[in-house]
Formats: structure tokens, C-alpha cells, sequence
């Protein structure tokens, strides 16, 4: 299986932070925010990794990570992203790197406590479709939110100000090859973006999603208040931990 992290976007939600350089970039406690989704990767056994970056200052991703023996790997992948198109146009410039693969994706300001093998070999053991992971939220309303019923996820909203659960989709998400075929029958939504949990709905369409629970924290750090709570987490018990 191949790794993706995404890192691309403008980060306007930390305006002023974001106006010179890229949100990835940030410090989170005592790193980079990029090296957090990097390490959730390599920590689950994925090696081969493509960065998609974009926006600001793209080419001091290279500077900074380099072919990532600090990673314990021999060689990073990047590719650059034009505007911000949403979370699947940048995940669909991963389709020449996939090479029919399945892949697992990471968005690039999203931080995890705990080691994620045990959903990517569940996730190796399915045939076909894709997996989400999960986390129980109190404020669903900041992300997308799945509607679960008898076991299987049935709807999900991106965004809803009214969730019918509070079941975050976190930015973590196991697709087969078919991913890059959905990704080219969306159309932009109302803020201009191909959405992921447009491609999501149609993994649910043809019955094939399946989901985790995540266990341990997990936060975005795309906000000044979820930057902040990040780094809080981090200096009080560490990230992405090598146990399973
Ligand atoms: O954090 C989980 C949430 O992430 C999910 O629950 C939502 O369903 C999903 O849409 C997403 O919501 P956000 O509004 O938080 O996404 P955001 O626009 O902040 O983008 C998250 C990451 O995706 C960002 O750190 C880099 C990457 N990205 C985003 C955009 C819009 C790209 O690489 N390119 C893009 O054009």
C-alpha cells in the first residue's frame, strides 16, 4: 500500500500565520506540523510516500524533509498542487503514483495519538471499496459527519449544522484504485471545491465503505484554537507512538 499526505491548500483560517508560509510548515509543539502525518504513515509500515503540496513556499517542504532518512526512508515523493481545488483534486494528482495501488491518505494537519496498522491491514484484508476512520466528536458540526445505521454508514455530511451524529470522518482514508475514476465524475461544490466526502458518498452508493473507530486523540490543527489544542496533546503524551 502507498502512502499520500496532503499539504496542499492556502491555510486561511490561521491568517495571519499562513500569509508567508504554508500551514504544514507551522510548528506543532516541538515539530513541523507535516512531520506528524508523515510519521503516522511510517509508523504503520507504509514507505512509499508522495507529498502534495501547493500554495506558499512549496519548495521548503523539499528543504525540510529532503528524501526522509530522518523518516528512517530512502526517498520522498512530492508533487505540486495549482490553487486549491479541494482535498480530492489534490489527492487526484496521487493517480500516476498510485499505479493501481491501494492507498492510504493522510491530510496534512490532521495529528493522531496512536498507530493506525491495525485498520490498514484491516483495510488489506478487503477485497475491494474503501475505510474511513471514525472518531466521536462534540463539535461534528467543523467536519464531515457519518450517519450510521445497523453498523453501516449510510449518508455523510460535510459540514452539516445540524449532524446527525456526532461521528467525525477524520482525515485519514483508505481507497482502492477505483478512487481516482470517482474523483473524475465530481463537479465543484458550493465553495468552489471537489470534496473528498463527495467521493466518500459514492464509495456508500455502491456499498463498498467500510469504517474504523480511531483510538486514542485526534485533531485537526487548522485553526488557531485546534493548533493550539495540538500542541497541548502533544506535550502531554506524545504522537503517533510506534505501539499497535
Ligand atoms: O480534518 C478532517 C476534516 O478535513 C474532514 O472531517 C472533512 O470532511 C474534510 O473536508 C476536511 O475538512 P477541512 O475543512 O478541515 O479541510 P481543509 O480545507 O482544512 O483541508 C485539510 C487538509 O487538506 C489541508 O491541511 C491540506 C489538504 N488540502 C486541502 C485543500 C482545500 C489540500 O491538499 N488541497 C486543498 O485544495
Amino acid at each position: 500500500m502507498k502512502g499520500i499526505v496532503l499539504a496542499g491548500g492556502l491555510g486561511s483560517r490561521l491568517d495571519p500565520l499562513t500569509r508567508v508560509t504554508n500551514k504544514h510548515l507551522l510548528p506543532v509543539y516541538n515539530k513541523p506540523m507535516i512531520y506528524y502525518p508523515v510519521e503516522a504513515l511510517v509508523n504503520a509500515g507504509i514507505e512509499d510516500i508522495l507529498i502534495v503540496t501547493g500554495g506558499r513556499n512549496a519548495g521548503d517542504f523539499l528543504q525540510l524533509l529532503g528524501n526522509g532518512h530522518e523518516f528512517g526512508l530512502k526517498h520522498i515523493n512530492y508533487t505540486y498542487q495549482d490553487g486549491e481545488g479541494g482535498i480530492a483534486e489534490a489527492l487526484s494528482l496521487a493517480e500516476h503514483f498510485a499505479e493501481g495501488q491501494k492507498i492510504c491518505v493522510v491530510l496534512g494537519d490532521n495529528i493522531i495519538e496512536h498507530n493506525i496498522s491495525e485498520a490498514i491491514n484491516n483495510f488489506r484484508q478487503q477485497e475491494r471499496g474503501a475505510r474511513l476512520l471514525l472518531k466521536e466528536v462534540s463539535d461534528a458540526q467543523r467536519f464531515g459527519v457519518a450517519e450510521i445505521i445497523d453498523g453501516h454508514i449510510v449518508g455523510i455530511e460535510e459540514k452539516p449544522s445540524d449532524p446527525r451524529s456526532n461521528c467525525a470522518v477524520t482525515g485519514i482514508y483508505m481507497y482502492d484504485n477505483t478512487v481516482f475514476k470517482k474523483i473524475h465524475t465530481l463537479s465543484p461544490s458550493h465553495r468552489g471545491e471537489l470534496e473528498i466526502t463527495d467521493v466518500n458518498n459514492l464509495y456508500i452508493a455502491e456499498g463498498t465503505l467500510q469504517f474504523s473507530i480511531l483510538d486514542g486523540w485526534w485533531t485537526d490543527a487548522g485553526t488557531i484554537e485546534s493548533l493550539l489544542r495540538a500542541s497541548q496533546l502533544i506535550a502531554r503524551t506524545g504522537a503517533n507512538n510506534t505501539d499497535s
